[in-house]
């Protein structure tokens, strides 16, 4: 099947081309650099399938340029597709197919890393030691033992931050609207958001962006958070107000923030815009405060999540190559 793939990086080639060899090169891959939005659509035509990433766009536009170009099925190499219109796409006959799970723990292991960095302000140690500087003062930490971590979102990434973080002795809260099992296992405690908010001095965000989650951290729930919360969002952008996080920021309300997504991500994150002037105020304010630490979207960015992203792609393309479905295909909305 030819198979337009946008938002391609040297890394994406690798795991994508090895996948394919794996499977006999039953596809013949086209690597486009280019972000897929309304306007780069059009690469795509006489390609049967799209493969897009977390940051294309696929609105109606775009999906009715795919459609007219003769693509069938959109491949997400990602689990979230908040991204994509689905009813746009139900009512083009386009399907669409994702990877539902490929590490969870890429995602949990980068979660924890935020919360011990900021804690123990690593991202500040390393820039003083390599100074020369080797005052304590503005380095104090705490002991996670005994510290209650909060969990919005309990599948199978927040299960596995539930996890680690039950490992180092936290007692950890969860709000899920379908919590599993295996939580009790844990020793979580199943608790409403209220609850989770005012009682956390970790609150970390990993339940999906939908109309209902979008700015669900407002100025309204950092103020029933405890003064001087640790929040951490791998989740989506816009599950946070950045905005209101600012203002907590300077008040001290937020004591400690980590950030691997932001709302507006598509205009930074995976470039190097290094010798370029950064536009955006919100973001910038955000890079000023010590207790923020911020990382591009790389939270997934792992080695064995990267292999199996390429391997689930590769069944999905390969499984709509021959039955006109995708293994995990992404139902429309009822
Ligand atoms: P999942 O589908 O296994 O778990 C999501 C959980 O959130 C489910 O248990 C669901 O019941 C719960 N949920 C839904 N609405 C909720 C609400 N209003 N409040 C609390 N919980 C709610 O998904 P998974 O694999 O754990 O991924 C979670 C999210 O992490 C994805 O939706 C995606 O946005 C993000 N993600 C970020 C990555 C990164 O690199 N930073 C990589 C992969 C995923």
């Amino acid at each position: 099947m030819q198979v337009a793939v946008f938002s391609t990086k040297s890394y994406d080639r690798r795991f994508l081309d090895a996948a394919n060899a794996a499977a006999g090169q039953p596809h013949a891959l086209r690597y486009l650099e280019a972000r897929l939005t309304r306007d780069s659509a059009t690469l795509a035509a006489g390609a049967e399938a799209v493969c897009a990433f977390v940051n294309d766009e696929l609105d109606r536009p775009a999906l009715e340029a795919l459609a007219s170009g003769g693509t069938r099925l959109v491949a997400l190499r990602s689990a979230g597709f908040n991204h994509v219109d689905l009813a746009a796409a139900a009512s083009l006959g386009l399907a669409v197919a994702r990877v539902p799970a490929y590490s969870p723990h890429a995602v949990a292991e980068h979660t924890v890393a935020l919360i011990l960095s900021l804690n123990r302000k690593i991202h500040r140690a390393y820039a003083r030691v390599r100074e020369g500087n080797f005052a304590l003062e503005g380095l104090l930490g705490f002991d996670l033992r005994g510290r209650t971590a909060g969990i919005v979102g309990a599948g199978k990434i927040g299960l596995a931050v539930a996890r680690i973080m039950a490992g180092f002795g936290c007692r950890v809260l969860v709000h899920d609207p379908y919590p599993t099992p295996e939580l009790a296992a844990i020793g979580a405690t199943v608790a409403p958001l209220e609850t989770l908010l005012a009682e956390s001095d970790i609150v970390s965000l990993h339940c999906p962006l939908t109309p209902d989650t979008r700015h669900l951290i407002d100025h309204a729930a950092i103020a029933r958070m405890k003064h001087g919360v640790m929040l951490i969002n791998t989740g989506r952008g816009a599950l946070v107000d950045a905005r209101a996080l600012i203002e907590g920021l300077k008040t001290g309300a937020i004591g400690h923030l980590g950030l691997d997504v932001y709302e507006e991500e598509s205009d930074l994150f995976f470039e190097d815009l290094s010798d370029q002037i950064l536009q955006d105020d919100v973001f910038a304010r955000l890079l000023t405060f010590p207790n923020v630490l911020i990382t591009g979207h790389q939270a997934f960015f792992t080695a064995e999540a990267m292999q199996a992203i390429a391997h689930t792609t590769l069944e999905n393309l390969s499984s709509f190559a021959a039955t006109g479905r995708p293994v995990h295909a992404v139902a429309p909305p009822a």
